[in-house]
């Protein structure tokens, strides 16, 4: 038995695969354009493990997409590639529009192709799992209550413009030609191997590296928070067990301002690693220009996946987040490359 990962050597996608080779022997083709945000030094302990293939690859390349498909027979394909960091949406939406949007068409197209060569057993069990966030919904006012999966569609950056696209489009192939999707609606992750260009592990390099730690606004912006492999058994569980065609909100109860945030990743630095000053961490915050149509809120009620599924996150925010700074500080050698460049010019010569 196979699965098809998509975006395997991104955050959430490299977490899925370790976790999953770690429970299971079933093998995982591992598919990626290797982006800015691809990076195989996240999957190096998986070197020379016959479980793992990574193929080099766009998802939107359907030809190539196909023949993959026709030489594994996956029994399901999850699809964890996109463009995804808002603010680089809000610099440059036409690659968001081409892999989020055109990507997932394409990747959709040779999926139905592949699916409806496939017979008997083989096809009623085969699945394709979308992984999408969130911010689809918009942002909500400061009562609200939380998403659910009836909430309806706002998406307010091109980013998440791009990923409601995308679910449409998911949710249309099982509606027209009857495809066995799922979708799931994760909130904000963080944990290991998370690129240190979004919040908390950029926060985290900064304050190590005598920075300035920058807060967008006045740093009241809420998200809920999730352990990234609370979101891999979360995906794992829906893969398992979900009904086809719907959707599951996947969060982490665990509604947090941004500047809180921070505070607490400073507390905990200021404990496991202090400044040679003996000054707080939080002498580095610096409040910086608001992001453009910055969403206010977004909060997430998971009670669909507990109650139909069983699922529960592991962590709470105070756990999984001192683990998370705990595993950067161990492994400042996978910072320093990803921030020095390094896995770059690795890519590069590679597949030249
Ligand atoms: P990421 O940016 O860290 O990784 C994305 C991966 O996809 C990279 O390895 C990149 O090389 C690959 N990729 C990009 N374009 C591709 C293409 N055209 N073909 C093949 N591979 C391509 O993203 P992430 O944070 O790991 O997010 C993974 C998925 O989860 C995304 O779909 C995202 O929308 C969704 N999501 C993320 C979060 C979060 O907090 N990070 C929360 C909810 C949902
Ligand atoms: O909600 C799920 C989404 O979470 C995912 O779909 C996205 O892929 C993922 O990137 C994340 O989006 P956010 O925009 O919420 O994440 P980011 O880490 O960029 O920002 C978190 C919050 O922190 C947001 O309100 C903006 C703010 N921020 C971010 C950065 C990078 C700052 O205040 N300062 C910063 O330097």
């Amino acid at each position: 038995m196979t699965i098809l990962v998509t975006g395997g050597a991104g955050f959430i996608g490299g977490n899925f695969v370790l976790d999953w080779l770690a429970q299971s022997d079933e093998k995982v083709i591992n598919l990626d354009k290797l982006t800015y945000a691809g990076n195989l030094d996240s999957l190096r302990s998986l070197d020379g493990d016959a479980r793992h293939v990574f193929v080099h690859a766009d998802i939107g390349d359907r030809e190539k997409v196909e023949a993959l498909l026709a030489e594994h027979q996956p029994r399901a394909i999850l699809n964890f590639a996109a463009e995804s960091h808002v603010d680089r949406s809000i610099h440059g939406p036409g690659e968001f529009i081409q892999t989020n949007i055109v990507g997932t068409f394409n990747l959709l197209e040779a999926t139905r192709a592949y699916w409806g060569g496939l017979e008997g057993e083989a096809k009623a069990a085969f699945r394709f799992l979308h992984v999408s966030t969130d911010e689809v919904y918009g942002s909500l006012e400061p009562q609200a209550p939380a998403f659910t999966e009836q909430h309806r569609y706002e998406p307010n950056s091109p980013y998440s413009a791009s990923k409601a696209a995308s679910d449409h489009l998911v949710r249309a192939y099982h509606h027209t030609y009857g495809l066995p999707v799922l979708t799931t609606n994760c909130s904000n992750n963080y944990g290991p191997y998370h690129f240190p260009e979004k919040l908390i592990p950029l926060v985290i390099h900064n304050a190590l590296a005598g920075k300035p730690l920058p807060i967008y606004g006045d740093g009241q912006q809420i998200r809920d928070w999730l352990y990234v492999k609370d979101h891999c058994s979360a995906i794992r569980r829906v893969l398992e067990s979900g009904t086809l065609g719907e959707t599951y909100n996947v969060g982490g109860w665990n509604e947090k301002a941004n500047l809180d945030v921070v505070h607490t990743l400073c507390a905990i630095l200021d404990e496991l690693q202090p400044r040679s000053d003996a000054q707080s961490y939080k002498t580095q915050i610096t409040f910086v220009k608001d992001r453009p149509g910055h969403d206010k809120r977004y909060a997430i009620d998971a009670s669909k996946l507990e109650r139909e599924l069983g699922w529960k996150p592991a962590e709470t925010f105070e756990t999984g987040i001192r683990k998370t700074v705990q595993w950067y500080l161990a492994n400042q050698d996978w910072v320093q490359n990803v921030t020095s460049g390094n896995y770059r010019n690795w890519v590069e010569k590679q597949y030249a």
